[in-house]
């Protein structure tokens, strides 16, 4: 019995294939590489490079590992990407993942663990948000996640295909072996450590006139190894027989852009310069999870590695 991971190359995949090779899973990783690495894939790990849309290599892989369940990580993760080329997103967010479903109903494979995202919620009128919050995704790349989800639903009615559709708020920091890797980068910690590096000029702060304490944006930043186990829950939860539900994975606490980037000044213990920016369009001004469903559910909870100060130090470490 094996666990197929696609997108099990990238960030938060590969963090996870650890995590999973770990507790003895026998891991089958299906990445195209077009953003993450092959050298991140945990070696206890099968890798095959291939797209997730080819029907025939996914059955194949199914019945030649005898797989019975996927956690399905590949796709495109850039808000402000996705609202200038919406197409690439419906096509690697929706349209691939579906033939990939497909592919794993026709062979008899109904466990699935989903890559979701805070996204969905899009501006949100409570926070902490809980599941139950009106989704209205404020970008496409929100949009193609709640998407999914939502043929997630469909295929749990007609076709027993059960899963946890996992949201995630901010992932973020580095782990025993792997680090955030994106080219090009686009998420707030690696770009402040770079600059604190001074590989980058300046971060630009975008939008300083959010209605928040100093007028930046707030995030629930997550570290990435506690998002992994949180993968690990939900595929036992699946596997025992567990319904289907959509889980938020975030902290409780919100932190802005500009305390990210004092926590990093007071952590690299070097000068970070900043500058106004525009905000960027389809940012939403605040997102904080209610993470108590999963805890109910899974028995998940961030754990000190999410403290803000462990993610900026392990993100220094980790990094290039
Ligand atoms: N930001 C800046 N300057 C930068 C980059 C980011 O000010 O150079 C700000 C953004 O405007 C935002 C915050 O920093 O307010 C975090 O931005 P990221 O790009 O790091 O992350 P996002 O919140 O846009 O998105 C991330 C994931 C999404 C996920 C979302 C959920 O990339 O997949 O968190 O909270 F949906």
């Amino acid at each position: 019995m094996s666990v197929l991971v696609t997108g099990g190359a990238g960030y938060i995949g590969s963090v996870t294939v650890d995590a999973l090779v770990d507790t003895g899973e026998d891991v089958v990783v299906l990445d195209d590489l077009s953003t993450g690495f092959a050298d991140s894939v945990n070696e206890a790990a099968r890798f095959v490079r291939g797209d997730i849309g080819d029907s025939d290599l996914v059955a194949k892989l199914v019945d030649e590992y005898g797989i019975d369940s996927c956690i399905h990580f590949a796709g495109k993760i850039a808000v402000g990407e996705s609202v200038g080329n919406p197409a690439a997103y419906f096509d690697s967010n929706v349209a691939r993942p579906l033939r990939l479903l497909d592919a794993l109903v026709g062979s008899d494979v109904a466990q699935v663990v989903f890559s979701s995202s805070a996204a969905v919620y899009g501006d949100p009128s409570t926070v902490p948000i809980p599941e139950d919050h009106p989704t209205d995704p404020t970008n496409p790349y929100g949009r193609t996640k709640l998407m999914f989800e939502g043929i997630l639903s469909d295929y749990d009615a007609a076709y027993g295909v059960r899963s946890v559709s996992l949201r995630y708020f901010n992932a973020a920091g580095g782990a025993t072996l792997r680090r955030e890797r994106h080219d090009p980068e686009t998420h707030l910690i690696p770009l402040v450590l770079d600059a604190a590096a001074g590989r980058r000029r300046a971060v630009v702060v975008f939008g300083n006139d959010y209605d928040t304490p100093d007028g930046s944006a707030i995030r629930d930043y997550v570290h990435v190894a506690d998002l992994a186990k949180a993968h690990v829950l939900a595929l036992g939860y699946i596997r025992g027989g567990g319904t289907t539900r959509r889980l938020n994975l975030g902290t409780g606490s919100g932190h802005s852009v500009l305390e990210v980037i004092e926590i990093v000044r007071q952590v690299t213990g070097r000068g970070v310069p900043v500058e106004l920016g525009e905000r960027r369009p389809g940012d939403p001004t605040r997102l904080v999870a209610d993470p108590r469903e999963a805890n109910e559910v899974l028995g998940w909870a961030s754990t000190s590695d999410s403290a803000l100060r462990f993610i900026a130090e392990s993100a220094w470490k980790h990094r290039d």
